[in-house]
């Protein structure tokens, strides 16, 4: 007997899509249904399409409530030990986070943290951050090294984000970020870090697929633009995808770098200047925007939004979960955030942690939007329009999770 041509239907819903194609906001799509065959879509149909009304399998009446893709957080570092709280309180009382950065807090009280705890330790102290982002709707999430800054303790952090891909039912996408920050064994010989990076990092997450790219901090308290450039044309050579953290706190040019090698995204840049704008642009790099960063050091340089727009440079927005500039496990709030800080529509909110962000982890090509023969991951929604996903916070007006075409709320 041949089997029938979907396995679950979801009908009567309101689909945003996200689809560049249906040239309406959202991509939104009156009275459909999402038809999934095993992990994929295989069709978004009109409820009375006869391809529906013949269905004999799974069906799940959404009764038009609201249908969007699946939330990509494409910027955390959910991984660490201990606490920053303290160092916020001094930021609160005025003393600058690269003051603090300067006498061996900010990241590097993170890495002595992570460092002293076992991967056990430092998988159970991530999990209820994963958790938050998987109960809001996130079904792929970028996750950072950073905060080990030794072959081993680099390693141990990536084995951690690789085994939530395996214990909880969510994508993860993961980065090696070493060029976070120098390590104090290291002071003052910073270019002999960058090639244990080059020499002995790099070879080692490519053989064991630890990461998928890598990422720096190409920054006046992090590292220059030439040692970056080493980094990136290492990771390049093993095959892996580039990322920066650049033009956060002053222009480093790091952007027009991360443009120069085909990077996936350049991150937060509040500083970036024209050209740096124009290198994006012609190199379909996206710009990923993390206004919990901006939130929380209280800065007052925005990223040139309207530009990054006029230039036709994809925005994402990510959440930057990390233990010191931006300590929240919450999409919705970066998504708000974008909207009021830095002035997204929440439209552009929306697609900045689907389709936009599928870009920023070179997954487009599967995740991002709904259309047939993408990854069913989708999330529906008991909202009457789009934007309530974004304005209002605390409850989550969700009514189910799909991943990979089965209905998951873990
Ligand atoms: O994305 N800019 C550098 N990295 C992080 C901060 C990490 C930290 O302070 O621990 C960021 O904001
Ligand atoms: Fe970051």
């Amino acid at each position: 007997m041949d089997r029938e041509p979907f396995d679950h239907i979801w009908i009567h819903a309101r689909v945003a899509t996200f689809d560049p194609r249906v040239t309406v906001p959202c991509g939104l799509l009156a009275d459909h249904a999402v038809a999934v065959r095993g992990d994929t879509i295989a069709a978004i149909l009109p409820s009375n399409a006869p391809e529906v009304q013949s269905h004999r399998g799974a069906v799940t009446d959404c009764g038009g409530k609201l249908v969007t893709p699946g939330f990509i957080d494409c910027h955390t570092h959910l991984v660490w030990g201990g606490s920053r709280a303290a160092e916020w309180e001094m930021r609160l009382a005025g003393v600058p986070y690269t003051e603090i950065a300067k006498r061996g807090g900010g990241i590097l009280s993170t890495v002595r943290a992570t460092r002293a705890i076992s991967e056990g330790e430092l998988l159970q102290t991530a999990v209820p951050r994963l958790r938050a982002l998987v109960d809001e709707g996130v079904t792929c999430v970028e996750i950072k090294s950073g905060y080990g800054l030794t072959l081993d303790d680099e390693l141990k952090m990536l084995r951690v984000a690789r085994r939530f891909a395996i214990v909880e039912s969510i994508d993860v996408s993961q980065t090696l970020l070493a060029a976070h920050a120098v390590p104090p064994e290291f002071a003052g010989r910073e270019d002999d870090y960058v090639s244990l990076i080059v020499n002995e990092m790099i070879p080692a997450v490519a053989r064991d697929r630890l990461a998928e790219a890598v990422d720096v901090f190409c920054e006046s308290i992090a590292f220059t633009v030439a040692q970056c450039d080493r980094i990136f044309s290492a990771a390049r050579a093993h095959g892996l995808a580039i990322k920066g953290h650049v033009e956060q706190i002053t222009n480093s040019h790091g952007a027009e770098l991360v443009a120069r090698h085909g990077g996936w995204s350049a991150d937060h840049l509040e500083h970036l200047d024209d050209a740096g704008i124009a290198a994006m642009a012609k190199s379909g790099t996206v710009a990923v925007l993390l206004p919990g960063a901006f939130y929380f050091l209280r800065e007052k340089q925005k990223p040139p939004v309207e530009k990054l727009r006029a230039a036709g440079v994809p925005l994402a927005v990510a959440s930057d979960l990390n233990p010191g500039t931006s300590p929240f496990a919450s999409i919705r709030l970066a998504m708000n955030m974008a909207c009021v800080l830095y002035g997204l529509s929440p439209e552009e909110a929306l697609a900045g942690v689907t389709r936009e962000a599928a870009k920023a982890l070179g997954r487009a090509s599967h995740i991002g939007t709904l259309e047939a023969g993408k990854r069913a991951d989708f999330l529906v929604w008991d909202v009457t329009h789009p934007a309530e996903i974004v304005c209002q916070l605390g409850a989550t007006p969700r009514a189910e999770r799909v991943v990979r075409g089965k209905a998951s709320n873990a």
